[in-house]
């Protein structure tokens, strides 16, 4: 059995986790049933500016790319339009930064001590992320290579074909202490320690059924990251949820979830994500159960 394993009862409402909805001075947008997932229909600088500090444990942030710039890309064999939504229109890079510096230094603010932040993304914006973390003095911990498998043919011919994002993994500050569970990574990889690269592929179709999100992440990625930066019960926050991927995975591994989003139409679909997995999951448990035996009988073999 892997250590950290979910918990078999309910998940007991932790008392921070009740005191930090109880700051957010707005209505959530919903509340599961097991109050462990919330989530709220707003800009996320203003709800995190009500969250106390010191109080989240893991952020998870898929930030707006800013690269819907009436660009062309290969989907299904079909050319469509790189264009995801007006939130994903850039305004330039100085813009750009300002908005990072922004929603990074209330990130900083809200997290633990020794809390981490994992930040998403492309060229388009990865550069930026990496210098307005530096300069708020996060301590960069890893830059993973998210390797995506199968990614879309380069139409163009002209470019390598675009096949990675970038994840950076970073603590607090310089003083922080943060909290990797190497040895569940490690036996996740055939008991060989887990490389910064990656290879995940796009969200499966079964992760799709209520309907998509244009920049939906898998669910492994997450439930990958989750494990690797939260103890039991941890509390997460994602202050871009889109369709909550982070909310689903932080769901079925047992932990707190705070999901921020200000388009309604992605809520009512993380909505839907959530509570499929509240009503199977004691199927999803046991099919944990399957992957986690399975990763134990193959670092036997
Ligand atoms: C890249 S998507 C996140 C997708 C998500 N990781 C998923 O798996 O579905 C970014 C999301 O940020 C939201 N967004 C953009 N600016 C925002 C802001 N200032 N406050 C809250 N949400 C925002 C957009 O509506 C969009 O759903």
């Amino acid at each position: 059995m892997l250590e950290n394993n979910i918990p078999e009862g309910e998940l007991v409402v932790s008392h921070s986790f009740k005191n930090i909805m109880g700051s957010i001075r707005l209505t959530p947008f919903y509340t599961n049933k097991d109050t462990s997932c919330v989530l709220y229909n707003a800009d996320s600088l203003n709800v995190m500016d009500s969250i106390p500090p010191n109080s989240i444990d893991m952020i998870f942030a898929d930030p707006p790319y800013f690269l819907s710039n009436g660009g062309i890309t290969c989907h299904a064999g079909k050319r469509v339009s790189v264009n995801k939504g007006d939130w994903d229109k850039s305004k330039g890079i100085e813009e750009t930064h300002k908005f990072n510096m922004e929603w990074l230094k209330r990130c900083q603010n809200i997290l633990t001590k020794d809390g981490t932040i994992w930040v998403s993304g492309t060229s388009h914006i990865i550069f930026s992320i990496g210098f307005a973390m530096q300069q708020l003095g996060f301590k960069i911990l890893n830059d993973i290579a998210w390797y995506k498998i199968n990614p879309p043919p380069n139409l163009s011919c002209r470019y390598f074909t675009h096949a990675t994002e970038t994840v950076i993994w970073s603590g607090k500050n310089k003083d922080s202490r943060h909290y990797f569970n190497y040895s569940l990574m490690k036996k996740m990889n055939k008991d060989k320690q887990m490389q910064s690269l990656w290879s995940i592929t796009a969200p499966k179709a079964e992760e799709k059924i209520y309907g998509k999100h244009p920049t939906q992440k898998p669910i492994e990625l997450l439930e990958r990251i989750i494990w690797a930066s939260t103890r039991e019960h941890g509390i997460v926050l994602d202050p871009f949820t889109g369709s909550s991927t982070t909310g689903v995975a932080a769901y079925r591994i047992g932990r707190y979830f705070i999901g921020i989003d200000n388009n309604k139409e992605y809520l009512e679909l993380s909505k839907k994500r959530l509570e499929f997995e509240q009503r199977h999951k004691h199927v999803v448990k046991e099919e944990i159960k399957k992957v986690e035996h399975k990763a134990d009988t193959l670092i036997r073999a």
